[in-house]
């Protein structure tokens, strides 16, 4: 017998996940994550398997979706739109495929072919055509039962009106079954639409696809940027009708699901171009990490990979329970939204002043890492998100991407009844105690004391970064560990560090004290361009100061420039070219830019026109070509890389455009250069072909 507290626990789950299918399916409206309802229902499905007495005839764990809602006429599939189970592990997957096994006896997993395809997030559908013709368009409502949106999704323009004539003579009568979505960038730009319009932001691409479809006025699902994409075929009447006797062409009787693939995309339908026949098990592994790993560099959002038994024949063998077939299941990638508690919001004062609220959540393992801080922004991303202290929120993590609260779960079962006060902007700095200061008009608060030690960590820390100086086993905690001692105060006092202050410091020895002073010492030889960023002058980034650097080719000349020669210079203009010189005329910046001189940094661009070591006697093979480089080459650091390039005549902007002559493809590349250079059709070189490029000035041959 099962314990009470069971059979309690059953009834709260069907309970919950009820609420959330309606949530989900009906009101396009979710409040908790898919991660998080799917381990509902495997709570609910453990429970009742365990304890068969506890399931019931209407449990959710027997149900797809959700009825359908009283918005559209309803439709009664012919053939009901099932579910799938899903594997989130590769043991998982392996489980399913030994059941295979166990239903099939005759099945070697090793070169069993499967189809494997993109789970696309959208909407399922199914769209009946009669002689070749659109005639209807329905949800999965609740697997039997759909809605009927033929209206809306014929405003769909990937979907065909008609089949085309290569799919000829049609069936009679088809169903084909796919997934109406909402590409990527289309609901990037729907989303912030919508926002200016002052109007309903969507979650994610699911959601907003969701929405759209559900309107009742067409002409809305028509304004949105919806698109299909067909994976299976439905029930097929081999007859022709009345005014079709032809009996349907080949193609119609697929004896695989791949073949049945190619037939929709021969009559016209959008197939998703990932997806894969493989053979054998490890085959389908090798794909879902595939897959997985490139997930956000697809154009549409997909949630995992629908693995599919290749063979038609063995889906009748395998057949299905009463939700889901035995012959597909889908591979679910790791979650990248999961709600946890908002702990608290807080502030952050960075090198400018300015204060950013961020959000300290309990921790939480979502898109590949754990996450417990994400910033919010400012003051009015806070009250747009409506987030308050104390909510459950949910936090959106994928891939490399920022961490992101999107909004709070008010009905999350951890959710408190009484919500804490909204929270308001701090009116002190968090470190310095000064005023913090909106100005009108502007969304980013300041703290405006210059002397604030928070704020002078921060520009260290910048100086000190990897794009910027580059001195190693300087971060955060060392430079707050610096300034609190008092040793430092700003970038020009790291010059000046000595052994004997730093080892009576906790944490640093002699030889960690050593290292650092090295390192700090070491960088007194970066070029030019690296003391631009270093310095953090506002829109000047590593793009612009080598720009800049190898058009002045010294910080004396670059001092000496008026503003309208700095404005000239490619890729600079002058909005920079103002801050470069506001920043010049402020005397607390050029005290420590002379200091930092004193000190001995390198204040020239190697091999820039104008700096010493400008080449002489090389021969100038580049004359008037302009390379663009990438990443660090072999043999090469980036800069003595685009040094060769000046000594020999040659122009080294840092970015690509029509008339780059070819780019330098190093380790770690910037993605966008690359995309740039491949979209203008410009010359990609490796370190071979730079080496012949600066012998001889010519490309190596394609
Ligand atoms: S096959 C009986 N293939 O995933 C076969 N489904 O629960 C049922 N989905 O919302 C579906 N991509 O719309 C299949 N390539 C694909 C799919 C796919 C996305 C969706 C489907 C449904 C969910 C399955």
């Amino acid at each position: 017998m099962a314990k009470k507290s069971e059979a309690d626990r059953a009834d709260e789950l069907r309970a919950l996940i009820n609420h959330h299918n309606e949530r989900y399916h009906v009101l396009d409206s979710p409040e908790i994550s898919d991660a998080e309802y799917d381990a509902l229902v495997r709570e609910l499905r453990e429970i009742e398997t365990d304890h068969p007495e506890l399931a019931t005839p209407d449990s959710p764990t027997l149900a797809v979706g959700a009825a359908p809602s009283s918005l559209f006429a309803e439709v009664r599939h012919q053939t009901p739109m099932m579910s799938l189970d899903n594997a989130q592990t590769e043991a998982e997957l392996q489980g399913w495929a030994d059941r295979l096994v166990r239903l099939a006896p005759d099945l070697d997993l090793a070169s069993l072919e499967f189809s494997c395809e993109p789970k696309v997030d959208g909407v399922a559908m199914s769209l009946t055509y009669e002689d070749g013709r659109f005639v209807q368009a329905a949800t999965r409502g609740n697997g039997v039962v759909g809605e009927d949106v033929t209206a809306n999704v014929a405003t769909v323009r990937s979907v065909p009106r008609e089949l085309a004539r290569a799919a000829a003579p049609f069936p009679g009568r088809l169903a084909v079954r796919g997934e109406i979505y909402m590409p990527r960038a289309e609901f990037d730009a729907l989303n912030e639409r919508q926002a200016a319009a002052g109007g309903k932001v969507f979650a994610n691409p699911r959601n907003s696809a969701a929405g759209s479809l559900r309107q009742k006025d067409p002409k809305m699902t028509a304004a949105r940027p919806l698109a299909f994409w067909a994976y299976q075929m439905g029930e097929l009447e081999t007859e022709g009708t009345q005014a079709n006797r032809s009996k349907p062409g080949k193609g119609w009787s697929p004896a695989s699901q791949s073949e049945a693939l190619a037939q929709l995309k021969v009559a016209g339908f959008p197939v998703s171009p990932d997806a894969r026949r493989v053979t054998g098990l490890e085959a389908v592994m090798k794909r879902c990490r595939e897959l997985e790993e490139r997930r956000h560099d697809l154009p549409y959002e997909i949630d995992g990979v629908v693995v599919k038994v290749d063979n038609l024949a063995l889906h009748q063998t395998l057949g299905q329970t009463s939700r889901a077939p035995r012959w597909a299941i889908a591979f679910k990638f790791a979650p990248e939204e999961l709600s946890t508690r908002l702990v608290d919001i807080e502030v952050s004062i960075g090198r400018t002043g300015r204060a950013t609220p961020f959000a300290r959540l309990s921790p939480i393992f979502v898109g590949g890492s754990t996450v417990q801080l994400a910033t919010l922004h400012n003051e009015d991303q806070v009250a747009l998100k409506g987030v308050r202290p104390g909510d459950m929120v949910l936090v959106h993590k994928a891939g490399d991407v920022i961490p992101e609260v999107v909004g709070p779960v008010l009905d999350h079962p951890d959710q408190p009844k009484r919500r804490r006060p909204r929270w308001r902007f701090p009116t002190e700095c968090p470190s310095c105690g000064g005023p913090l200061v909106r100005l009108p008009g502007e969304s980013d608060t300041y703290c405006t004391n210059i002397d604030c030690s928070a704020q002078r960590v921060q520009r260290i820390v910048h100086f000190a970064s990897r794009g910027a100086m580059d001195i190693e086993g300087l971060g955060d905690q060392r430079v707050v560990q610096l300034v609190a001692a008092g040793l430092i105060a700003d970038p020009a006092d790291l010059y000046g560090l000595e052994t004997g202050g730093l080892v009576a410091l906790e944490g640093l020895g002699e030889l960690s004290a050593a290292n650092l002073l090295g390192a700090i010492e070491a960088s007194k030889r970066q070029p030019l361009s690296r003391l631009l960023v270093a310095l953090g002058v506002r829109h000047v980034g590593p793009t612009v100061a080598r720009d800049i650097a190898s058009a002045f080719g010294s910080l004396h000349a670059l001092m000496a420039a008026p503003s309208g020669a700095l404005a000239a210079v490619d890729g600079v203009g002058q909005v920079i070219a103002d801050s470069i010189v506001g920043f010049l005329a402020n005397p607390a910046n050029t005290h420590v830019l002379e200091r930092l001189v004193a000190a001995g940094l390198t204040t020239e661009q190697p091999g820039a026109a104008g700096a010493g070591t400008a080449g002489a006697g090389v021969e100038q093979t580049l004359a008037g070509k302009s390379v663009v480089v990438t990443g660090a080459v072999e043999g090469y650091t980036r800069e003595e890389a685009e040094a060769a390039i000046v000594e020999r005549g040659g122009k080294s902007p840092g970015s690509v455009s029509k008339s780059t002559f070819a780019l330098v493809l190093g380790e770690s590349p910037g993605a966008s250069k690359l995309t740039k250079a491949e979209s203008v059709g410009t010359p990609i070189l490796d370190a071979a072909g730079f080496a012949k490029l600066l012998a001889t000035g010519e490309l190596p041959p394609a």
